[in-house]
């Protein structure tokens, strides 16, 4: 599988037969090397309802005719907007053409802000990506949780992981992720688009290292076959 990354949490995940674009942020992503025009894809995941994670689900879903996956009530959100949805909640999985995705826990939030008015939008998830004879997980945005002891048991052949701090784990508590997950690979993600998440990825790799993990940060534009 190939996985390309357009920075913050945004990913390309491109296996035979189909095109997953994760967490889509283009708009407004300084770190983003492309436009949402510029995407093709045939599904568009969503992890939970927060703005870095999901503002251009609905123009990039319309454009390919790509389904929305995600949480019911995201699901729900883009469905009347016009959008093809499949709605999941997490501990459910569902079997599509090209593989099977899982919702999993993740400890955040999950809204929608329009016009200063909040829309909850159920609850933050994490997915957990089966495809190609290869299981992904995409943490979405998260703090460390002793349960992906459990997720790791899947055996993983990556892990995409938050290290920005302030809003989710920071570098310490995605070490102490990575003892439970002990994925084959881990990307970092969710770290360096605003002041307040700046992190060195090439140092959060080195301390890795040290506890026996292998990290590969990807630049933005870039990427990576798993
Ligand atoms: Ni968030
Ligand atoms: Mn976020």
């Amino acid at each position: 599988m190939k996985l390309t990354y357009f920075g913050h949490s945004c990913f390309l995940l491109e296996v035979p037969g189909a095109r997953l674009l994760l967490d889509p942020y283009f708009t407004g992503n300084p770190l983003a090397p492309c436009r949402a025009a510029d995407v093709a894809c045939d599904y568009v995941l969503c992890s939970h309802g927060h703005e870095d994670h999901t503002c251009d689900a609905l123009e990039i879903s319309r454009r390919n005719g790509a389904p929305i996956l995600a949480n019911y009530e995201i699901a729900e959100f883009f469905a009347a907007q016009g959008a093809q949805t499949h709605g999941l909640n997490p501990g459910g999985g569902f079997d599509f053409p090209f593989g099977r995705v899982k919702l999993t826990l993740a400890f955040h939030s999950s809204s929608w802000i329009e016009n200063g008015r909040i829309t909850y939008l159920g609850e933050p998830c994490g997915l957990l990506i089966a495809t190609a004879g290869k299981k992904l997980y995409h943490a979405g945005d998260t703090a460390l949780f002793s349960d992906m002891q459990l997720i790791g048991r899947a055996g993983l052949d990556a892990a995409l992981l938050p290290i920005g701090d302030n809003f989710t784990m920071g570098p310490a508590d995605a070490l102490e992720a990575l003892d439970f997950l002990r994925p084959k690979l881990c990307i970092p993600m969710h770290y360096n688009t605003w002041p307040e998440i700046r992190q060195d990825p090439e140092r959060f790799a080195a301390a890795a290292a040290n506890r026996g993990h292998a990290v590969h940060p990807i630049r933005p534009g870039e990427s990576l076959t798993i």
